[in-house]
């Protein structure tokens, strides 16, 4: 059995009050069209069509690398109007699902049980009871409790409007009905639309019976209309993948206060994560790894037994085993440290590589350096990578122990085990095993006396 999967997407999201289109919108910094696109990218034998409309340059082009194919709902008359749109992607004997752009939390299972609820006869329809179903299409049942139609809330009689069963707008069935049905929709009724909801009157009228079925959570079916839903939506998207991530082996302080805008592909156990910590992009974190308060980390290696202590930035990324970093550090991109490694507060390394064991504890800049094991890098280092029109290379080789408060002016190569005094300025490449420094000699001046305050 084919499947063709309808998602519908062209609509303008007003309470938004946004420039950006409703469905461009994110939750974990995913659009919620991307959502509802890679949950039903799950569903086998299915192709995707996307009805877009609103703000349609700028969706397309966001989206541009989705499977999909596109067809545009110049003018938004309904959701009916939008499905007719797509007469040339259903084919008579597909299954066809629709889906709403903007109800990104719908699980794969929940669509599965639908999918499974159409046959020859049968409609599939998703229903939801709700507290307050105010703005819902209402299910209504005939007293044996049969589906007899939708009723949108705006053409709903009194009775009506007290049916607590709303339609969530996910349904499914056979291609060629709902091409007849389409074929004979109106737009008579309160909002001069074409209503998708129609079709379940219809099919009921050709013997078709509707079969529902609900969600696990409401959480599932809830669409975004404006920024407070959004909100709302991420807090339950995060909680989830919280759970999901104590489930396997990672203790979370706070799960309220923890972001995942992301994935953690390799993932180990005893991984210990403070308050506040955001996760970003495509990550691997090894066992035994604690991560500090106010951390950010994006697209990044962590080996097994880092410590990440709080405040720390790190992009792009490697930290071997062992190793220590932070409080208050950057790790830009293309850092990557070997084992046993340790930066310390207000430390900023881009572009670099750091061996085994090596400290720079303070203070520094480290950028387009290699620095060798075993390296002592002093407080408030700074390589100077940088002649305001190119970057040039520093080379720090094993064992050497560079002073405070050292400029290391690139291209430069400072030899093993060399020794750079404090407060040097180098220049110039530096001898193995020697001290370098380049400092003014101290002078004390003998009987100098501090000025006095003169009378005026
Ligand atoms: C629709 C249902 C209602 C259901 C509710 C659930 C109809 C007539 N009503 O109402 O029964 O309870 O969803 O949220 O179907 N869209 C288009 N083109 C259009 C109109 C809409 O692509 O011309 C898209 C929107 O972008 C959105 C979805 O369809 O993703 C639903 O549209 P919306 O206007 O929110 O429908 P409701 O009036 O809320
Ligand atoms: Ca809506």
């Amino acid at each position: 059995m084919n499947i063709t999967t309808i998602i519908l997407a062209a609509g303008k999201g007003t309470r938004m009050r946004s420039e950006l289109p409703k469905i461009l919108h994110r939750v974990a910094n995913r659009p919620l069209l991307q959502h509802v696109y890679d949950m039903s990218h799950e569903i086998e034998n299915n192709t995707i069509t996307i009805v877009y409309g609103h703000g349609a340059e700028l969706v397309r082009n966001t989206l541009k690398n989705l499977d999909a194919t596109w067809v545009e709902q110049k003018q938004q008359l309904g959701t009916g109007h939008a499905v007719q749109q797509c007469k040339e992607q259903i084919s008579d004997d597909d299954t066809v699902l629709i889906l709403y752009g903007d109800v990104p939390l719908l699980k794969l299972e929940t669509v599965q049980q639908l999918i499974a609820n159409v046959s020859n006869n049968t409609l599939a329809l998703l229903t939801v009871n709700l507290d307050n179903p105010t703005g819902y299409g209402r299910i209504v049942r005939d007293n044996a409790g049969k589906v007899t139609k939708i009723v949108e809330e705006k053409d709903a009689s009194p009775e009506e409007k007290l049916i607590i069963e709303g339609n969530t707008g996910i349904m499914a069935v056979q291609g060629g009905r709902l091409k007849t049905w389409l074929a004979q929709l109106g737009n008579n009724n309160a909002q001069g639309e074409y209503y998708l909801t129609d079709v379940i009157e219809m099919a009921v009228a050709d013997n078709i019976e509707v079969i529902t079925s609900q969600p696990e959570t409401v959480d599932e079916v809830l669409g975004v209309n404006n920024r407070v839903q959004l909100s709302h939506l991420e807090r339950v998207y995060q909680l989830e993948q919280a759970q999901n991530l104590m489930e396997q082996g990672v203790t979370l302080l706070d799960p309220a206060r923890f972001d995942l805008r992301g994935s953690i592909e390799d993932l180990g156990i005893d991984i210990i994560i403070d308050v506040n910590v955001i996760i970003e992009g495509k990550n691997k974190i090894g066992n035994n790894v604690k991560i500090g308060a106010n951390t950010q980390i994006k697209d990044s290696i962590i080996g097994d037994d880092v410590e990440i202590l709080a405040n720390c930035v790190l992009e792009n990324a490697v930290v071997g085993v062992g190793s220590r970093v932070g409080p208050f550090a950057r790790l830009r991109p293309e850092t990557e440290l070997a084992d046993h490694v340790h930066i310390g507060n207000f430390v900023e390394i881009k572009k670099s590589t750091v061996a085994t064991g090596s400290k720079i504890n303070h203070l520094s800049y480290i950028g387009d350096t290699t620095v060798g094991s075993g390296v002592n890098i002093g407080a408030g280092t700074i390589t100077c990578n940088y002649d305001g029109v190119n970057k040039f290379r520093t080379v720090i080789e094993d064992g050497a122990f560079i002073g405070s408060d050292t400029q290391l002016v690139a291209p430069v190569t400072i030899g093993k085990n060399a020794t750079i005094g404090a407060g040097s300025t180098i220049t110039k490449d530096t001898p193995e095993n020697q001290l370098t420094l380049s400092r003014v000699k101290q002078i004390s001046i003998a009987g100098w006396q501090r000025p006095i305050k003169q009378e005026k």
